[in-house]
């Protein structure tokens, strides 16, 4: 089935939810544009994603989706887990003049049902969500809203659980994906699959659409994720680069001018494993001891936000896949326009394997 048809979308095109760096006017911008734009919504209060989903209605009246991480927290660390993971940060915050978070304030964990009921009671058309699988009141609840759910799987056992969890669509995130992993079954090193492997068994496993996630950048990487049995495309690099995205500019330069090597898988920023372009702050933190997620992520915060107002990209999260040399700087709907006329060029100059 076309992803489209399905979405209700004119293109089979997802704008993937790029927690951090997204916001209404990009979502609302690729919705225009005929993609499903999508929000990543995880960082956000309640009241913040209340908010922002009324100002993309303000923006647009065609589909978009909201985005969730479904993970379950570790246990709360203790103060002096806090305290020692936080002391090999204190050069950063001195650096940044920033005062380092209080224990409490890293203790007091996300309300992450207050989050998905402000999703639901917003009746969005389309919940998305990563690092787990939705429990069975919510997935009743969505369902009953009318609004259609996507999964994310790393491994054919995640998008069995999915599909028989009730999800409409799973989205397969290959192992060149920027970002957080979405692996919630078994150690993300053991789910590293690449999209050629993985896409054409997720598709043989199970019966709803599959959606490819993984550097794709252009209509060469459109048209082999349909070949390969995806019924649409979800970019997250790509569209870091495009006018509407907030990110800074030294930031957009490095996705565009680093080298396929020059990601990682680094646990750093957040104390989940995502794939981001090399910096000193992911060299000179990897011995140290971090916190789980999300916890370690609010250690970084404020290092983070202080880095990223000032430009110094060394000291942030610069979450890219591994296409990112294929970026463009323009804006959404020229990018948009672009992906779909050279996946149709691309379509139409297949050579056949006989002669
Ligand atoms: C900056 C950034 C933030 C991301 N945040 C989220 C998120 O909040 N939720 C999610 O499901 N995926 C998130 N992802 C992963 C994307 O959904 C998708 O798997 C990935 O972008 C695809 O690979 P690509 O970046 O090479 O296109 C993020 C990716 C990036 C690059």
């Amino acid at each position: 089935m076309q992803l489209c048809k399905f979405l209700g979308t004119k293109y089979s095109i997802i704008q993937a939810p790029i927690a951090g760096s997204d916001n209404a006017r990009l979502v609302a911008a690729a919705a225009e544009a005929g993609a499903l734009g999508s929000l990543g919504a995880q960082y956000r209060t309640p009241e913040e994603i209340q908010k922002v989903i009324s100002e993309i209605r303000s923006l647009t009246s065609k589909p978009f989706a909201v985005n969730l991480f479904a993970f379950k927290p570790e246990a709360i660390p203790s103060d002096d887990q806090i305290a020692r993971s936080r002391s090999h940060l204190d050069g950063y915050y001195s650096r940044f003049g920033i005062t380092a978070p209080a224990a409490e304030s890293v203790q007091k964990s996300i309300d992450s049902e207050a989050q998905l009921e402000a999703v639901l009671e917003a009746k969005v058309p389309v919940f998305s969500f990563t690092l787990g699988s939705l429990d069975e009141k919510w997935m009743k609840a969505f369902k009953k809203n009318g609004t259609l759910v996507i999964g994310t799987a790393t491994n054919v056992k995640e998008a069995i659980v999915l599909a028989k969890s009730g999800v409409d669509a799973i989205t397969a995130q290959g192992s060149e994906a920027g970002g957080h992993r979405g692996t919630f079954m078994g150690a993300y090193e053991d789910s590293m699959i690449g999209s050629m492997a993985l896409i054409p068994q997720l598709v043989d496993a199970v019966s709803v659409p599959v959606i490819a996630a993984g550097a794709i950048m252009d209509g060469r990487g459109i048209a082999a994720a349909l070949a390969l049995g995806a019924a649409g495309v979800q970019l997250g690099t790509a569209f870091l680069t495009v006018s509407e995205c907030p990110v800074n500019a030294e930031y957009k330069k490095a996705i565009r001018e680093h080298d396929a090597d020059d990601t990682t898988i680094t646990k750093v920023f957040s104390g989940a494993p995502a794939r981001g372009i090399k910096n000193s702050f992911i060299t000179d933190n990897s011995e140290k001891p971090l916190l789980p997620f999300p916890y370690h992520n609010k250690l970084t915060r404020p290092i983070r936000q202080a880095a990223n107002e000032s430009g110094q990209i060394e000291y942030t999260n610069l979450w890219s896949g591994q296409g990112g040399r294929l970026a463009r700087e323009m804006s959404a709907m020229e990018l948009i326009e672009k992906l779909v006329a050279e996946t149709d060029e691309v379509l139409a100059k297949l050579s056949p394997i006989h002669a």
